[in-house]
């Protein structure tokens, strides 16, 4: 099993290209599912979920290429509507493309998602928003079947809780419902834009997307199209919080500084200037960051629970203390007691984390607990003294594309070994 080994303390600078994000990619290869012809998706990020993502489609019975970050799709042959286990486990995502291969085949099976690393992921939401637009669901020996027999059609659908899958699922499955659908509460992340932008790019009628009302009108069916996913915000969050806790000046290019506002503020308080212009984004840290007031996780346009450990890893070795507040998962702290082998005093009660900056972070082996904890240990390794190596790196794999060689441009001391 390959590791992440890094000498801290390196000063970074120049430029960063920031991949396409994990998460608008993710649904939509889910939505080429139901298009006919050859969908083109450029700026493609090299994941490990992106090749989860493909070897779903090809199971389902789509042509699919992935070459120099472009992805083509032709699913005009699909013959499968079921998920097996073992690409269901691959990634927790799976579990998007059931609004899709339901919309295309009018059934579809997948096995249960289970619990996960940061607590337990229901999918209630997606199944009640389901049998709403007509299917009907049942369970046994850990398969979830879903059956429209008739096909699916629009309905009034109210969140409970502004879930981002649970909104792409059912934009996915009402894209080509009888009707119309209408989501109220729904997420309102960029990646829900660039879903309805690619679907309304193949012929579907979605309005609304990225407010908290999103309406649907079925239609009869999609043609393709070629698209450009959006940059990745987290992956450029990352990047900004190894710039900010090693005192440096870096550009981030391929950007969308208007999907960043909630964590440029996070930043500037700490105390780095960032300016956008056309060629990107630039943060400039000081020589040692201070303290922010209470960070709290929130849906779009708060502040993304996914960046909360990567602000956490940054804080640790700043001046104060500051609170961290995660009210989105229920179990994201576990990379926290890796930290704390880097020397970072950090408490966790409950849904809350007070992280007390120390001067000096100090290497030691460490392991990956998941996606964004493990950019975290890379975060604090950049700034630690000596040379940390950290395992279990699949977890990193999974959502950052070539962050090794991305870090060693930059200046970092990092190697894969
Ligand atoms: C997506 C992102 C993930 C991000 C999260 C929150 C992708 C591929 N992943 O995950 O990186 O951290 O949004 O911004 O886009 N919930 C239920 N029942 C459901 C669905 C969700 O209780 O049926 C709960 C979850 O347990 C969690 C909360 O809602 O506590 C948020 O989940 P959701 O917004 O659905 O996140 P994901 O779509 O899984």
């Amino acid at each position: 099993m390959s590791k992440i080994v890094i000498n801290g303390g390196k000063r970074l600078f120049g430029e960063v290209k920031i991949h396409g994000a994990k998460n608008s990619v993710l649904p939509l290869l889910a939505a080429t599912v139901l298009c006919r012809g050859t969908s083109i998706i450029h700026n493609c990020p090299e994941l490990s979920d992106v090749n989860a993502s493909i070897n779903i489609l090809r199971h389902l019975g789509c042509e699919c290429t992935l070459k120099n970050n472009t992805i083509t799709v032709n699913s005009n042959a699909i013959q499968c509507s079921q998920i097996p286990d073992s690409l269901m486990l691959k990634m927790r995502s799976s579990v998007i493309f059931l609004g899709a291969i339901l919309g295309r085949c009018g059934n579809a099976v997948i096995s249960s998602p289970g619990g996960c690393e940061l607590g337990p992921r229901p999918i209630d939401l997606h199944i009640s928003a389901l049998m709403r637009l007509g299917a009907q669901v049942s369970e046994c020996h850990g398969l979830i079947k879903f059956n429209a027999p008739q096909g699916l059609h629009g309905a009034q659908i109210h969140l409970s809780f502004a879930s981002v899958g649970a909104t792409e699922n059912i934009i996915l499955a009402a894209a080509t419902a009888r009707g119309v659908t209408v989501i109220h509460n729904a997420a309102k992340e960029p990646e829900i834009c660039d879903l309805a932008a690619f679907l309304n790019a193949c012929g579907a009628c979605v309005y609304g997307a990225g407010t908290d009302t999103v309406t649907i009108y079925g239609a009869d069916g999609l043609k393709c199209c070629t698209h450009t996913v959006i940059p990745d915000r987290i992956a450029a969050a990352s990047y900004m919080a190894a710039a900010a806790i090693t005192g440096s000046e870096i550009t981030l290019k391929n950007v969308a500084p208007a999907h960043l506002t909630a964590i440029n503020s996070v930043f500037e308080e700490a105390g780095c200037k960032i300016k956008c212009n056309g060629k990107g984004l630039t943060i400039k840290a000081p020589q040692r960051l201070s303290r922010v007031s209470t960070v709290r996780t929130a849906i779009y346009p708060g502040f993304p629970t996914d960046a909360g450990p990567l602000v956490l890893a940054m804080l640790s070795k700043a001046y104060g203390t500051s609170v961290i507040v995660e009210n989105i998962f229920e179990n994201r702290f576990r990379y926290v007691d890796e930290l704390k082998r880097l020397g970072a005093h950090i408490k966790v009660e409950g849904k809350v984390a007070i992280i007390e900056g120390v001067s000096t972070l100090s290497a030691a082996p460490c392991k990956c607990t998941d996606l964004r904890g493990g950019a975290a240990l890379v975060v604090a390794a950049l700034a630690a003294e000596g040379t940390t190596i950290i395992s279990d790196i699949h977890h990193i794999k999974r959502g950052y594309e070539s962050i090794v060689s991305r870090l060693s441009l930059l200046g970092a001391d990092i190697k894969e070994v």
